[in-house]
């Protein structure tokens, strides 16, 4: 098995990054595959194979799906390190994928496409967490190839990414929706394939649960309290839909609720906890602000796959270059932008890192959400002119918001691990997943009020409050980098040196 710094097998990173770059890709493929496709199959005709549903319903259901899918990943950390471990919690959780995909790729109308979502959501929350603490575990403590080793981890994301609308959105949208989501299948198995093939590469970290929750310890009385939970749970939701008291408007709000409650509580829990320590409480402040730009901008960002897509459709000319352009070959630009900038971004940092003021990663956060923010401004011009807009608008916009992530989101894994409070180093990343989950869940809501008509308005508030946001946390990044480097006085235990990703 891997693991050790005498690896140096690919581009000097160890072999075991080889396979999961390419599982990963190929789980992103499928995923992005089925999002590209879905919220045109979602509001066709049913004339046309679509589903016929109105497409605000259908913005805001694919917003809280993202959402739910993230913010499974904080209960797919847990399982994984108390119960399965990563190795297999990724497996099981690509074959769920793969399940899901299933689903829709057989014409069974509304019913599979809500199986689909049950599969896809949980399926991820246990592999996206898993697959990438498995990154991190190739590496010793102190190895300074990790960061690099994330980098082109998020570019295997990226590639997996571009291609996906490319391939699974074009077939979808030219010859049937069905083929398209039995393509994301496809793509889901290779990645299956790859990662069984590749996994004796992995860390032997990575083959059992980091924190095996053994039963004994648990008081009886707690683990009564969480099933009896857990069952009152499953019964109202039971209960309120079937009943209809709970129909699909009702579950984006409820959805959307959770979805900031969540984060928020596990929070409170780590500044309560008795085993976090003072050091790291103060860790855990500076961190909140940065993690809530980073919801500001997966809010926006995430918005390519809703009010993008239909902006897309509706009020772009996609005949512009001569030829119709599938409106969904534009959820491919931002990743096609990634991979291009990603070699620029790694000289970029290692410059301004061993600058005399190197940028912090607030410093970065802010500068991103910015970014994000001047994308949306961008689009108020062309949508200020009514009618079809040339495409190339829309490409500028995308190619501004993935510059702003490439300043965040690699950034924000690594500044999650180091920021962790060792207590709770192992659930970190599913925590930094639920940035995203909260993003989509605002953004339900918010792409609510999106149309066509008042486009300009919701590009120009919308843009404009990222900006303000993004100048609300520069104002306060002297604060942060108080709060965030204090130094542990001697004797304090050994908090900060404990990461998130190598647990
Ligand atoms: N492009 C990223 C990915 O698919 C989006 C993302 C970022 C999702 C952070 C979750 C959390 O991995």
């Amino acid at each position: 098995m891997g693991s050790t710094d005498t690896d140096r097998a690919f581009f000097g990173q160890p072999r075991g990054l080889v396979g999961l770059f390419f599982a990963e890709a190929w789980e992103r493929f499928s995923y992005y595959g089925m999002r590209a496709l879905l919220l045109y199959y979602m509001t066709d005709r049913m004339l046309d194979g679509g589903l016929g549903i109105d497409s605000a319903d259908a913005r805001s259901l694919i917003a809280v799906y993202g959402s739910a899918t993230y913010m499974a990943a904080i209960l797919g950390g847990w399982i994984s390190d108390r119960l399965l471990g990563d190795r297999r919690a990724t497996l099981l959780g690509g074959v769920l994928i793969m399940c899901g995909h299933i689903c829709l790729a057989i014409p069974a109308g509304a019913g599979a496409l809500f199986a689909s979502m049950i599969f896809i959501a949980s399926g991820t929350g246990l592999l996206k967490p898993t697959i990438s603490s498995s990154v991190g575990d190739l590496y010793a403590r102190d190895d300074p190839r990790r960061d690099s080793g994330f980098s082109i981890y998020y570019m295997g994301i990226s590639v997996g990414a571009v291609a996906a609308p490319l391939v699974v959105g074009t077939v979808g949208q030219t010859y049937d929706y069905h083929l398209g989501f039995g393509i994301a299948a496809v793509g889901m198995a290779l990645g299956l394939i790859v990662y069984v093939r590749t996994q004796r590469h992995l860390s032997p970290l990575s083959d059992r649960p980091k924190n095996p929750l053994r039963l004994r310890e648990v008081p009886r009385g707690r683990l009564a309290g969480v099933l009896t939970g857990i069952a009152a749970l499953v019964a109202i939701i039971v209960v309120t839909v079937a009943t209809g008291t709970l129909d699909a408007g009702g579950i984006v709000n409820v959805i959307s609720v959770v979805a900031i409650a969540v984060p928020a509580a596990y929070f409170t829990v780590m500044l309560r906890s008795r085993r976090t320590t003072t050091v790291e409480r103060a860790r855990v402040r500076g961190y909140i602000p940065m993690f809530v730009a980073a919801v500001a901008f997966w809010c926006i960002q995430e918005q390519g796959a809703t009010v993008i897509a239909q902006y897309a459709d509706e009020s772009t000319d996609l005949n512009a270059l001569g030829f119709p352009i599938p409106a969904s070959w534009f959820q491919s630009v931002g990743s096609l932008v990634l991979i291009i900038l990603t070699p620029v971004f790694a000289v970029l940092w290692l410059r301004l890192d061993r600058s005399a003021r190197p940028p912090s990663p607030a410093h970065k956060f802010a500068v991103g959400l910015a970014i994000a923010g001047l994308s949306y401004l961008l689009l108020v011009l062309p949508a200020l002119g009514g009618g079809q807009s040339n495409p190339l608008w829309l490409v500028a916009s995308l190619a501004v918001v993935t510059i702003g992530e490439m300043c965040l989101s690699p950034i924000g894994l690594s500044a999650t691990a180091r920021l962790a409070p060792a207590a709770f180093a192992t659930q970190t990343m599913g925590l930094w997943l639920s940035s995203n989950a909260a993003g989509q869940g605002i953004g339900a809501q918010l792409v609510k009020f999106y149309d066509a008509g008042s486009a300009a308005a919701y590009f120009g508030l919308l843009g404009a409050g990222a900006v303000v946001i993004a100048l609300l946390l520069l104002a306060v990044t002297p604060l942060i980098r108080k709060q965030t480097e204090r130094k542990a006085p001697s004797g304090d235990r050994g908090a900060g040196t404990l990461s998130g990703v190598e647990r």
